[in-house]
């Protein structure tokens, strides 16, 4: 059995592709996966939900079937793990899931390295975190995304009741702990962010933009611009020299990578009203200035405010998809019952199970 969780990105949106600093967290929601070594090449996938049973050979250079089929995670997977280790064995597979899929939660990069893990089980090799996270960010562009790291970080190495701090380039991660008493909800915005077509080129606009930003000024990588700079300087900086479409995308990555830190520094210590600040601070920035939300994400983290949060908002890619709200443990029943009244009670298609998540700090794929 593999067994992999999904992720909800606490703060630190956008700046994961700019190796820059993010604090998600794993959740209990997981992808499983029962898996049988074969002695061909053959991968066989079946999955308990409504998406059917894929096979295929696996051959060095695989081509990707038609966008949006889920056997481009299995032919990511096979192909990663073929060109970096070989691919001796190929694999019977059951995936069963209770992780909502286009929700933000990460189901993709959770089912492919579910599908990693399985392969390499099934082939006797022994990896490490480091050498995983060189492969499975990249394997992500076999299906077409151009993430970065975050996600593969949060569902491998998280640990139970904490959030982990990730850094890039050197890759790095750290466990803090949750104080007792906080309590996020993830609730979804009923306006679905897939992560193909358009939306797709929307979130790659803003990295490119965001890179280009860095060209005009002159400097080498966001890493070295926080690093070298105090964070008025180089917004003065920006606004003296930048225009949109860069303007806004270089003030939120630079503002969010320092949010991040202050977030990390208000959890350790345990300074909750600073924490839900720091979240809205945070949705702001990505509605106004890297303009990544959409009026239903809006007025949830509105009616998740009024609800009693101490903070919320958008998480994940963006333009659609979950805002993870922030509260004490003791409100989090009441902020529910009250978002279910104020924001779902009038919309259609809400399923409580699927769109107002409680979530639990759990464990990633390694570390269980
Ligand atoms: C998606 C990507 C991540 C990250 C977020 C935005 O989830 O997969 O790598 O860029 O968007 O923070």
């Amino acid at each position: 059995m593999v067994s992999v969780p999904g992720r909800v990105n606490l703060i630190g949106e956008h700046i994961d592709y700019h190796n820059l600093p993010v604090f998600p967290m794993a959740i209990q929601r997981r992808i499983r996966i029962a898996v049988h070594p074969r002695a061909d090449r053959l991968i066989r996938v079946t999955s308990s939900g409504e998406y059917g049973d894929r096979e295929f050979e696996w051959t060095p250079r695989l081509e990707p079937a038609a966008a949006g089929d889920w056997i481009n995670y299995a032919k990511a997977a096979a192909q990663a793990v073929g060109d970096r280790w070989g691919l001796r064995k190929g694999i019977d597979a059951a995936v069963a899931s209770d992780l909502p899929a286009a929700a933000g939660l990460s189901s993709s990069s959770a089912l492919l390295t579910g599908l990693t893990l399985a392969l390499l089980r099934a082939n006797g090799v022994v990896t490490t975190f480091a050498q995983l996270m060189e492969v499975l960010p990249e394997a992500e562009h076999f299906v077409g995304t151009r993430g970065g790291g975050m996600d593969h970080a949060a569902v491998l190495a998280s640990a139970p009741g904490c959030a982990l701090l990730v850094r890039f380039a050197p890759m790095s991660v750290e466990d803090v702990r949750i104080p007792a008493g906080w309590s996020f909800l993830i609730a979804h915005s009923l306006t679905t962010a897939e992560k193909s077509g358009e939306i797709r080129a929307e979130y790659n606009f803003r990295r490119t933009a965001g890179t280009r930003a860095l060209a005009t000024l002159g400097l080498a990588s966001y890493r070295a611009a926080v690093e070298q700079h105090p964070f008025q300087e180089l917004q003065a900086m920006a606004r003296k020299r930048l225009q949109d479409p860069e303007l806004g995308p270089f003030l939120h990555v630079t503002g969010e990578a320092a949010r991040v830190l202050e977030a990390v520094q208000a959890m350790r210590n345990g300074d909750a009203e600073e924490f839900g600040r720091l979240l809205n601070t945070s949705h702001e920035s990505a509605r106004d200035l890297l303009r990544i939300s959409c009026p239903a994400l809006d007025e949830l983290v509105e009616a998740a405010r009024n609800a009693g949060a101490l903070g919320a908002r958008l998480t994940g890619a963006g333009f659609g998809g979950c805002a993870v709200v922030f509260c004490r443990e003791t409100e989090r029943p009441a902020i529910r019952a009250r978002l279910m009244d104020s924001f779902y009670s009038r919309r259609n298609g809400f399923d409580p199970d699927i769109h107002l998540i409680d979530a639990e700090p759990s464990a990633g794929a390694l570390i269980e």
